[in-house]
């Protein structure tokens, strides 16, 4: 059974039964996914472009398109997000997360990225369009170009099909030139994986609790 808790920065998370991880790291659920999402991923793309396509793996809580909505309202940049989710998260759960409270923003645009229908998207706002999929990002092909990928898969040691050189390269073959995919693992298999599928790989800073995360590149950066 899923359990909510709270992390350090009084964010909350919530502890997987089935694979008996966080959703977050303990040190700070919003504050680790600002920094290996927002800052290391969508402020590198969002500046530069009219319109930009965000995919992420493991929608979750939906903390990341919520924080990615945030972010992108201080720009004039359109958001097309695309969320994969196999397993959603029990509405009991995602009822009770304290994002909206502790961000100052209403509740209005969680509550839709949870409730809203699938496969389609939604405006949620006039600049930012989210849809999410029912799927295991195995068996999914991805239907865009896609600017930044928030790679928020379970970690490699309990989920090891998601971190392989096979479903980086289907990823990796549809990243604009400019593309980045950005994970908060610095494991050295996922490492070698991204790079074997073509991806350039950036070590970065991780968040409080984590030396170091991992950046990658579709095409060398300018
Ligand atoms: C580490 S959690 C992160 C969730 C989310 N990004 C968040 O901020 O709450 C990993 C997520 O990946 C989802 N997941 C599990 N298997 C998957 C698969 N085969 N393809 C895509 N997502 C998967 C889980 O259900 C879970 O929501």
């Amino acid at each position: 059974m899923n359990k909510l808790i709270t992390t350090n920065d009084q964010s909350h998370s919530v502890l997987s039964g089935q694979f008996d991880q966080s959703y977050h790291s303990t040190f700070g659920a919003i504050q680790e996914s600002l920094h290996v999402f927002i800052h290391a991923g969508l402020e590198e793309v969002i500046y530069e472009h009219p319109v930009i396509n965000i995919l992420e793996i493991g929608l979750g809580t939906g903390l990341n398109p919520l924080l990615t909505q945030i972010a992108g309202a201080k720009t004039k940049t359109k958001i097309r997000y695309t969320a994969i989710e196999p397993l959603p998260l029990e509405k009991e759960l995602y009822n009770q997360l304290n994002y909206a409270e502790l961000l100052n923003v209403p509740k209005e645009i969680l509550q839709q990225i949870h409730d809203c229908s699938w496969n389609v998207f939604h405006d949620l706002t006039e600049q930012f369009s989210f849809r999410k999929i029912k799927v295991k990002i195995e068996d999914w092909t991805p239907d865009f170009g896609i600017d930044a990928i928030y790679y928020d898969a379970f970690s490699p040691d309990v989920q090891p099909e998601l971190w392989t050189k096979e479903l980086f390269t289907k990823l990796f073959n549809h990243l604009e030139p400019h593309g980045l995919l950005t994970t908060y693992s610095a494991k050295g298999s996922v490492k070698r994986a991204l790079k074997a599928a073509g991806f350039t790989i950036e070590k970065l800073a991780g968040p409080p609790g984590k030396r170091e995360m991992t950046r990658a590149w579709g095409k060398v950066k300018n």
